[in-house]
Order: C-alpha cells, then structure tokens, then sequence
C-alpha cells in the first residue's frame, strides 16, 4: 500500500485530507482514455481528471465550450477501466449544471454511467445551493475557481484572475463560501501564487493549482502539455516532460516526482 492511498489501496477524500495535513503534495493529471490512464496509475498519480479540455486536446476545438455530457461519460468510462489506485475525477461541461436540478441530474450520470468518484464544476456558472445540494446527496464536489475555461467569452481570453482587489478578495470569500456549503476540494486555475497560498491556507479541504504556484496542496497539468502533443501554444505554466524523458512512462514518473518534491512548481510556471 502507498502512503497516499486507503488500506483498499484506493485514493479517497480522506487520503487527500491526509495528504493535506500532513504537507505532502498531491499529483494530478488529466487523462481521456483507458491506455493513458493505466499509465498514470502505475506512476501513482493520485487524482486523474477527465477534463473538458478534452474538447481543445483531442477534438481539436478552440475552446470547451462544445463538450457534451455523453462525451464526457463515454471518456469517464474509458479512463476508469485504466485506474486501480488514482481516484477518478469528471468536469461537468458547459451549460449542464445551469440549474441546481441539472446540476444534480447531470452529476449523477457522471457518476452512475461514468463511474465518476468526485465531479468538477467550474464556479461562476455553479452557485452556493448547488454544492449544497450535491453534498446533501453525497456527491463528492471539486469548485474550479479563477480562470473558468468554460467562461472565456466572458473573461475575454485566457488570462491570470486575481491580480485586482476586487476580484482576490472575491475569490477569497468565495472559496470560503464553498467550503462552508460542502465543496470537497478546490481547483485554482491561474491565479497569483500569494493569494493561491493565502487560500489554502484558508480553508481545510484540498486545494489543487494549475499555474497557481507551489503554495496549494497539489499541481495539475494537462497530460498532452506535459508530453508536448497538445494542439496550439504551450500554456506558459505547464512544463515539457517529455524532453527529458525516454518515454512516456517516464515522463509521468518524472512530473509525479517533481510535484511531490516540490521541484514542480518553479517561479517560471506561475504568476505574481
Ligand atoms: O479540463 C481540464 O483539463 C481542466 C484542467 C485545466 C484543470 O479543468
């Protein structure tokens, strides 16, 4: 058994909780299909997502605006068949969680087709009485804060959140107000590493980052950033790990290592 997964070998909240309070950071990575999957596993990823991004990465769309809830499912399924160990994380895509009773119809498919262990809402569209909703019927809930893929049109690009008063101080009351109402973990997404530590320190669940510094309690990276196969620009905060590496096997292990070191993050993939 590893010290980050339960006596069933599994990774759960309560492994993560631990993890959290211990100071041991947790490793994320995104997969979308059953061979990645397995891959990520055996380097003891801890959280696989299947993310939206799926739609930039694999489809090959500008945005993630166009996922389907069906799409989602038939990928959920793919990755779950690749894990033993890692536990199974699934974006809910645009526009299906616009209500509290689509929230939960649609949170519910991801877990009963999809064999979702946790579901990922991107805050913004997602209100209070929704994650309280979901935690009432034990539905496991990750809040994405910060920069929200699914809101590009409105932020007006992909760009860092948090750098103005205003909008860090509402993120700081914000992940305040999810935890409160039941949210699980958070995902900070582009934001400051100050305030993205600021935040975790803030609240008791796991907070995990991407392009938010060293300071959160785990890092996150696209899987096809890492092994240099995403379509378009590199994203200035995600690394190249297959340059270094004999395969893609390694690669994984490298960025598992990197993050549980704390060599991943370095000042030159985050934000002031
Ligand atoms: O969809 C996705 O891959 C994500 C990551 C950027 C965290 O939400």
């Amino acid at each position: 058994m590893s010290a980050h997964s339960s006596s069933s070998g599994r990774v759960t909240l309560t492994s993560l909780h631990k993890m959290k309070a211990t100071g041991q950071p947790i490793a994320c990575l995104t997969a979308y299909d059953a061979a990645f999957a397995m891959v990520l596993d055996a380097a003891e990823v801890d959280v696989v997502l299947v993310g939206d991004s799926v739609g930039m990465v694999v489809q090959g769309r500008e945005t993630t605006i166009s996922v389907s809830m069906d799409e989602m499912i038939y990928h959920s399924q793919m990755v779950r068949r690749g894990l033993r160990r890692a536990m199974l994380m699934v974006d809910m895509p645009f526009m299906s969680y616009g209500t509290a009773d689509d929230a939960l119809a649609n949170a519910a498919r991801l877990m009963k087709e999809g064999d979702a262990e946790i579901v990922k809402l991107e805050w913004g569209a997602m209100q209070l009485d929704m994650a309280h909703r979901l935690n009432e019927c034990g539905i496991p809930v990750c809040a994405h804060l910060g920069l929200t893929p699914q809101s590009v049109h409105k932020l007006g690009g992909y760009r860092v959140q948090g750098r103005d008063h205003p909008t860090a101080q509402k993120m700081r009351e914000d992940a305040q107000r999810l935890e409160q109402a039941g949210a699980d973990m958070l995902l900070l997404e582009c934001v400051p590493t100050a305030l993205a530590q600021e935040i975790t320190q803030s609240v008791s669940i796991p907070v995990i980052g991407i392009g938010a510094g060293a300071g959160v309690d785990g890092q996150i990276l696209v899987l096809y950033d890492i092994l240099d196969i995403a379509p378009g620009k590199r994203t200035r905060f995600s690394k190249n790990y297959i340059q270094s590496s004999d395969s893609i096997h390694q690669a994984v292990e490298h960025y598992v290592e990197q993050v549980r070191s704390g060599a991943f993050p370095t000042a030159e993939y985050a934000f002031d």
